[in-house]
């Protein structure tokens, strides 16, 4: 992870956040290559879950809500974690992860100090909106986006005629007061999920269950993610959130060990039952097809971290690879014995890289620079594009695969005479020519055609 978090600063991914005062604990700054690869994330995931289906709608509600949502959703009561302090130390732990033993004895698992009593501590961030900050102004941070789905699905029934089963997505931050964050971006009390909530008829919500998670597995495999180091973990009874009838969860296998990546719970109708008590009013779905029959549908749900994707896929794209020579046939890639046989490389989906193709003049002279400017100006329209003039061809190459570029184009005096380029692909490091009228076309099909290989 310590390679991971260095890369991801030194190349502009993730910074800490507030780093001039020491930083801010539990927040991270995304950079520009960062804020790319987090957008193509969300893009890939909206992609499949809105455009791909006919019957799923997207959503962008409001971080703030009405403070009597989180009353009904069982969050104020319910959303807590175990809390246990060291009178000596001051260090605070999650009393679900610290050894029995220490609990038992209630010694601290890192000074020995006393540690406090067990209490629970509400994960929700509490402000005040208005100039006066009494109870009546208490609102919150949204802890998942999930709420504002449900408080807006009779809207989005009525504005766009959705008949069951349908489903509403969404993507935006959460927040969380977390006791315990590490692991770089992995849990983190600013964060961002990608949730979808589908809306069936009680009765088939298991079928739609298990459904949903062939779709979500599916999703990580066209992703090309290593699909070994992928698994299921269903909940246990001490496990499942206070609105879950079951629930499992997909995980990866981080540095750090096997996390969740994302879950796929079915919520049953506790959630609108909740909202319907709560606010009185009638959220039942009524079939027009079915003689208005009435009914609150059930609600499976798929929520995947936005940022938490984000550091699965910087690991499993990571690699450092020994360069070999014949690798290296007919480039100008490094040589035996010097300090670039060696490459770190990001092996991401190119449609996820937050650079798609590198235009590289071999030389910035004798016009080469100029036909290079010119390719990507044609190439920005299509690809997010970088140019690179500085330094050897070799170097040049490597800072790309840091960076995670699928494809570079090398521009050299051939160019000037053929109006041809070199194509590299990052993976395989394997050079062609293509002609320039061809390049978009090309790349475009490459694309397409992405199979990962390491
Ligand atoms: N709406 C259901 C829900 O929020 P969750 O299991 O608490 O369920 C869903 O969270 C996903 O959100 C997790 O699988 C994880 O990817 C992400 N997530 C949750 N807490 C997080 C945190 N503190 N930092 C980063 N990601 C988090």
């Amino acid at each position: 992870m310590e390679k991971i978090t260095s890369l991801a600063k030194r190349r502009g991914f993730v910074y800490q956040s507030s780093e001039i005062y020491g930083g801010q604990n539990g927040a991270w700054d995304y950079g520009p290559l960062g804020v790319e690869l987090k957008n193509r994330i969300a893009g890939a995931w909206w992609k499949e879950m809105t455009r791909l289906h006919d019957n799923i709608v997207g959503l962008d509600a409001a971080i703030l809500m009405h403070p009597r949502t989180w009353e009904a959703s069982g969050h104020v009561e319910n959303f807590t974690d175990p809390l246990v302090d060291c009178k000596k130390c001051k260090s605070r732990f999650r009393a679900d992860q610290i050894p029995q033993e220490n609990l038992t004895a209630k010694k601290c698992p890192d000074c020995g100090g006393e540690l406090t009593d067990t209490r629970k501590f509400n994960l929700m961030f509490k402000t005040h909106i208005g100039p006066a900050e009494d109870t009546a102004s208490i609102i919150y941070l949204r802890p998942e986006t999930a709420q504002g789905i449900y408080v807006n699905y009779k809207n989005i029934i009525q504005s766009n005629r959705m008949k069951i089963p349908f489903g509403i997505a969404q993507i935006g931050k959460a927040f969380r007061n977390e006791i315990v964050t590490k692991n770089f971006i992995f849990r983190t009390c600013e964060f961002e999920q990608m949730e979808m909530q589908y809306f069936v008829k009680p009765g088939t919500d298991e079928e739609w269950f298990a459904e949903w998670r062939k779709q979500r597995w599916a999703y990580y495999e066209k992703l090309g993610i290593k699909m070994d180091h992928l698994r299921w973990h269903q909940h246990g009874p001490d496990e499942l959130a206070h609105y879950a009838k079951d629930a499992y969860d997909i995980e990866y296998l981080f540095p750090m060990g096997w996390r969740e990546l994302e879950g796929v719970h079915n919520r049953t109708d506790y959630d609108l039952g909740r909202h319907t008590q709560f606010s009185g009013k009638d959220l039942q779905y009524i079939d027009q097809d079915n003689n208005n029959e009435r009914y609150i549908p059930y609600i499976i749900e798929t929520s995947a971290g936005l940022t938490r994707n984000l550091l699965m896929i910087f690991c499993d794209a990571y690699d450092e690879e020994q360069i070999t020579p014949d690798k290296n046939s007919g480039s100008s890639e490094g040589a035996a014995g010097s300090a670039d046989d060696w490459r770190t490389v990001l092996h991401f989906h190119p449609d996820l890289a937050p650079i798609t193709v590198a235009i590289l003049p071999l030389m910035k002279k004798d016009g080469l620079a100029e036909i290079a400017q010119d390719i990507r100006a044609e190439l920005k329209e299509d690809y997010a594009t970088d140019y690179d003039q500085s330094g050897a061809i070799g170097r040049r190459y490597r800072r790309q695969d840091e960076a995670g570029t699928p494809f570079c184009v090398t521009v050299d005096y051939q160019s000037k005479e053929d109006k041809t380029v070199t194509l590299r692909f990052r993976d395989s490091m394997e050079q062609v020519r293509v002609p320039r009228a061809e390049l978009s076309a090309r790349i475009r099909s490459e694309i397409k055609a992405y199979k990962r290989i390491k």
